[in-house]
């Protein structure tokens, strides 16, 4: 007996160092197997503490988030194309979660969701990574909204004013100028120290190609980070795109920097992350969205904020983008949306076609923070200008049954004209804050209720001149912030309507 254990030693010892001495090179617990694949997701088997939203790499190179965590499988979302994936092909964890490189020297660049560059350049040079998802600021170390963040477009900046800081939603049919009021506004911080993100979900190429040009030939793309999943990436691109631009505007903002983030459209993203949620077989809710929609957008906006100056002092001001169909903003995704942001920015079909553009419905656009941060020199002009606009708006419904009007009447229809021809401006046209209030008060105050309708737009030019050069120390004073008192506004209003007879004898 005693031989014989003493053979089965000498038999097994040497097989049980050797054994020692290997590690496993594929630790099974850390390696899983293609189950199946569908548009966007795979469906795998094997992982034993695979964490939430864990990143995972497929043998192919391409990465997924680790989603519906299941017992005898996980449900993978694909950030890529499904195409090369097949059953049985191996996946390992990486034990990160998602991140993209953040910094300064992405601006300038047109970089993918996974912050990898589109435009045929380098690697950004960049230092840090920043998950995509992360914790929104504490309140404690939030400031309120007190910068205006100005876009150059007269109906928004006096009637719907945007703070630094703020969220803003800009919601219309497809084709109302949405997206000509986001990039506007990039384009008119050419003297400001704000930088912009631009972030395309599930748009067209030639869309983004199009936005991409017109921020390079406004100057403005140098100041600006392009952020691209287009309709034909993988859903889970698109769904991250819009978390991962947040993660770089939150790094900007945390070294004090200002930032615009723009989200166009979330309507895209919403319907690219139903088609994940579908995929993975998550219960459907109303309009087949998964019951989580409200809290994927309310996690990104709320990431929208001004810091404190301890905390960095840096703001990240939202437009998201939300397209309706039909004019219904009582649809799921853009109620969900105006509950969750500060405002909103209408654009009517109506008005687009009447050619009043922007197409802004100011009646029911507003800004609840905004007004608070707004250059004081606009009350001058401001404060009525919102309810005299929807009073004359209702007035010309009822003037067009041709009823027999009073002169009072007239007046007020000719007063309510001239100021929507101030109101229209066409597209990276910008105004200054100076301007825009000269040939506002001009139509508020009835300088312009002469003139005739086809000599508005010469008259506006005169104006604006007028503050560029016979009034530019007042121009200097309102854009410094100063409000404008009744003396210099009694100036303002005398020299314009000096300026505008000048023009007029001129012509005769
Ligand atoms: N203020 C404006 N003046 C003139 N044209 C405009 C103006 N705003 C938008 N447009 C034009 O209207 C069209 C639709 O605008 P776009 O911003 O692409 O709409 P959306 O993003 O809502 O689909 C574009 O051709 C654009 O050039
Ligand atoms: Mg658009």
């Amino acid at each position: 007996m005693r031989t014989l254990s003493r053979i089965a030693e000498g038999l097994f010892d040497p097989l049980d160092t050797a054994r020692a001495r290997v590690t496993p090179e594929v630790d099974m617990a850390e390696t899983a197997r293609v189950l199946s694949v569908g548009n966007g997701v795979a469906q795998v088997s094997g992982f034993a503490g695979l964490h939430a939203n864990e990143l995972v790499r497929f043998s192919g190179g391409e990465v997924g988030i680790a989603s519906n965590l299941r017992q005898d499988r996980v449900g993978v979302i694909v950030l890529g194309d499904t195409a090369a994936l097949y059953p049985g092909q191996r996946l390992r964890r990486t034990g990160r979660v998602v991140d993209v490189p953040v910094g300064e020297a992405l601006l300038g660049r047109v970089v993918d969701a996974l912050g990898q560059p589109l435009d045929g350049g380098d690697r950004p040079d960049t230092q840090d990574r920043q998950p995509v998802e992360c914790a929104a600021p504490p309140i404690m170390h939030r400031a309120p909204v007190a910068t205006p963040l100005q876009t150059g477009i007269k109906a928004v900046d006096a009637a719907i004013p945007i703070g630094r800081g703020q969220r803003e939603l800009i919601v219309g049919d497809r084709q109302t100028g949405k997206t000509a009021i986001a990039v506007d506004t990039i384009l008119n911080q050419s003297d400001t120290d704000l930088v912009s993100i631009y972030c395309a979900i599930g748009q067209r190429g030639s869309a983004v190609a199009r936005v991409v040009q017109d921020l390079r030939e406004g100057g403005a793309l140098d100041r600006t980070i392009v952020v691209v999943a287009g309709g034909d990436d993988a859903p889970g691109l698109q769904f991250i795109a819009p978390y991962a631009a947040t993660s770089m505007a939150e790094h900007l903002m945390a070294h004090g920097r200002d930032v615009l983030v723009v989200y166009d459209d979330l309507t895209r993203h919403a319907r690219a992350y139903r088609e994940l949620s579908l995929l993975l077989r998550r219960p459907p809710g109303r309009e087949a969205y998964p019951g989580d929609i409200f809290y994927i957008h309310s996690r990104l906006l709320e990431r929208a904020t001004h810091l404190r100056k301890e905390h960095g002092g840096g703001s990240l001001t939202a437009l998201p983008v939300v397209e309706t169909q039909a004019q219904n903003i009582s649809a799921f995704i853009p109620t969900n949306l105006i509950s969750i942001t500060d405002g909103q920015i209408y654009l009517s079909p109506e008005l687009f076609e009447k050619g009043h553009l922007p197409a802004i419905d100011i009646g029911t656009s507003v800004s609840r923070v905004g007004g608070k941060a707004q250059l004081p020199a606009y009350r001058a002009v401001a404060a009525d200008l919102r309810l005299m606009y929807s009073q004359f708006e209702e007035l010309e419904s009822f003037a067009r049954f041709g009823t027999q009007l009073d002169k009072e009447t007239r007046a007020k229809l000719t007063r309510g004209q001239r100021v929507r021809a101030m109101l229209t401006q066409a597209e990276k046209d910008h105004m200054t804050v100076p301007e825009q209030i000269a040939v506002l008060l001009a139509a508020t105050e009835g300088l312009l209720d002469d003139l005739a309708p086809d000599s508005l737009d010469e008259a506006a030019n005169t104006l604006r001149a007028v503050m560029r050069h016979r009034l530019s120390d007042m121009s200097n004073d309102i854009a410094a912030g100063k409000p404008l008192t009744d003396k210099a506004r009694a100036r303002m209003q005398d020299t314009l309507r000096d300026a505008l007879a000048e023009e007029r004898n001129g012509d005769a």
